[in-house]
């Protein structure tokens, strides 16, 4: 007798999350994987990395090529972790909480412009992605790493309301700073990301546009899970 499967409307699917900085995509696309069932695929960390390990072994962030072969050579893996989310190793170490300082994030953006060491890291995160029930964050998820996922989400927010979230992680992990300060930093950082040749941070057309000014982080994971529902749902 055959046995009647249903299936969850979101089984195989791949969700990307793209916007900028401080609108909200890390928190919400780690928390919808884990509500979804899903792997949570955060591409940042991976330029981060790459970052990190150069900035240790004095690379300099201008030298593209050396930047490439660190991307090319280095292990990045993941591993999920019920305190923090998911843990980040780079060659085997922990380095959940040395690829957040400040000069890992800038090293990132810097590290990001070069289109070489981009390639090689797109590689690495379609072979990750390649079997879907994945949500995936970052930059050019949506146009460039699975420009056919199933669903494609594109957060923003008001700069005022993402400066204030930066500044609370900020002050959490014991920076001095405030809204101002990161208020120039996300400027900075916008205009890097928007404005570099290699995948800069934009909205493709076929992505849902998902404003968090006003929204909590459990009504942005909401906000997608019912997008996707519609999406997914077959009439
Ligand atoms: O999302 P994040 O703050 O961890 O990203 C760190 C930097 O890496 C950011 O300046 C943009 C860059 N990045 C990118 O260019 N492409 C991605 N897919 C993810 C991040």
């Amino acid at each position: 007798m055959a046995v009647q499967i249903k299936l969850s409307v979101f089984q195989g699917k791949t969700i990307a999350i793209d916007g900028p900085a401080g609108s909200g995509k890390s928190t919400t696309a780690k928390l919808l994987a884990n509500r979804l069932g899903f792997t949570y695929l955060d591409t940042g960390a991976m330029y981060r990395a790459v970052a990190l390990f150069a900035l240790r072994n004095n690379v300099s962030l201008e030298d593209g090529n050396a930047l490439a072969q660190i991307a090319k050579t280095i292990k990045i893996e993941f591993q999920n972790d019920s305190d923090n989310g998911q843990l980040v190793f780079l060659n085997g170490e922990d380095v959940t909480e040395a690829i957040r300082t400040p000069e890992a994030t800038y090293g990132a953006s810097a590290v990001a412009v070069f289109s070489e060491v981009r390639s090689e890291l797109v590689n690495q995160q379609q072979e990750m992605g390649a079997k879907g029930n994945m949500v995936v964050e970052g930059r050019d998820t949506t146009s460039v790493v699975f420009p056919r996922a199933d669903l494609k989400i594109y957060l923003d927010a008001d700069i005022r309301i993402r400066a204030e979230r930066r500044f609370l992680d900020a002050i959490h992990q014991g920076e001095e700073s405030s809204i101002d300060t990161q208020v120039e930093l996300l400027k900075a950082r916008d205009k890097n990301d928007s404005e570099r040749k290699a995948s800069p941070l934009m909205k493709v057309n076929d992505a849902v546009v998902v404003d968090t000014t006003s929204l909590s982080i459990e009504g942005q994971i909401e906000t997608i899970i019912k997008i996707a529902k519609k999406r997914f749902t077959v009439v």
